[in-house]
């Protein structure tokens, strides 16, 4: 079984946690397959908020009405994909640049659920370059101040946030305290969002395996 369709398994698991209502969506491969099963089950829900330009575009190509943050309230899920998950559901996220609007909607939803492929979930969180947004003007100091944290930041060069920010892709972190971290790194002056999400992780994981789709929930 390929690695695309681990992650259409699991998206396809995602559709029994909708409770209709609008439903918060995320950004990314795994992300896409959700939404293309949403579109066939549109009539359930009122709409989506979703976390990018890209994924936008896409729930718009399916006729998926698309509300602003701002006018939906609550939400009672958001489902979105991760780069990497722990067993206690911290996530590194940010691979394709989304990470604040990913982390803004996930705040202001009940549940998330997290979907991807087996391959995601790891012992210890850092092997995948932890990306960082910062404000342009930040990109050295912020840089310097992740060298002092023991990490390798790289520019990820000609990209732009949807935000209009850039994005520090920071190698060799072995991220033992998620929580911790992801405070420390958002307190750097310039830093939009890190890509940790352990202060708000996910409430329930699902893993596309060639064994089916596996669902680990949080503790
Ligand atoms: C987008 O910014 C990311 O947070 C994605 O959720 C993450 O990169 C997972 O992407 P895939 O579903 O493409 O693996």
């Amino acid at each position: 079984m390929t690695q695309d369709e681990m992650k259409r398994l699991a998206a396809i698991a995602a559709l029994d946690y909708l409770e209709g209502g609008i439903v918060g969506v995320g950004t990314g491969s795994t992300v896409n397959h959700f939404i293309d099963q949403l579109a066939a089950v549109k009539d359930r829900i009122e709409g989506a908020v979703s976390s990018s330009e890209a994924s936008t575009a896409r729930m718009q190509q399916h006729g998926i009405r698309v509300l602003d943050l701002n006018d939906a309230g609550e939400l009672s899920i958001y489902v979105d994909g991760a780069d990497e998950s722990n067993h206690r559901l911290e996530l590194i996220k940010g691979g394709g640049g989304a990470l604040t609007r990913e982390k803004i909607v996930a705040a202001a939803s009940r549940k998330f659920v997290c979907i991807a492929d087996g391959s995601k979930l790891v012992e210890v969180l850092g092997k995948f370059p932890l990306p960082v947004e910062v404000i342009p003007m930040a990109r050295s100091y912020v840089a310097r101040e992740l060298t002092k944290l023991g990490g390798d930041p790289v520019w990820r060069e000609g990209f732009v946030t949807d935000n209009g920010n850039l994005i520090l892709d920071v190698q060799g972190l072995e991220i033992t305290d998620p929580r911790g971290l992801e405070q420390t790194i958002n307190n750097l002056a310039g830093v939009v969002t890190v890509g940790i999400f352990a202060l708000r992780p996910a409430d329930v994981l699902i893993l596309g395996t060639p064994g089916g789709a596996k669902t680990i929930t949080a503790a």
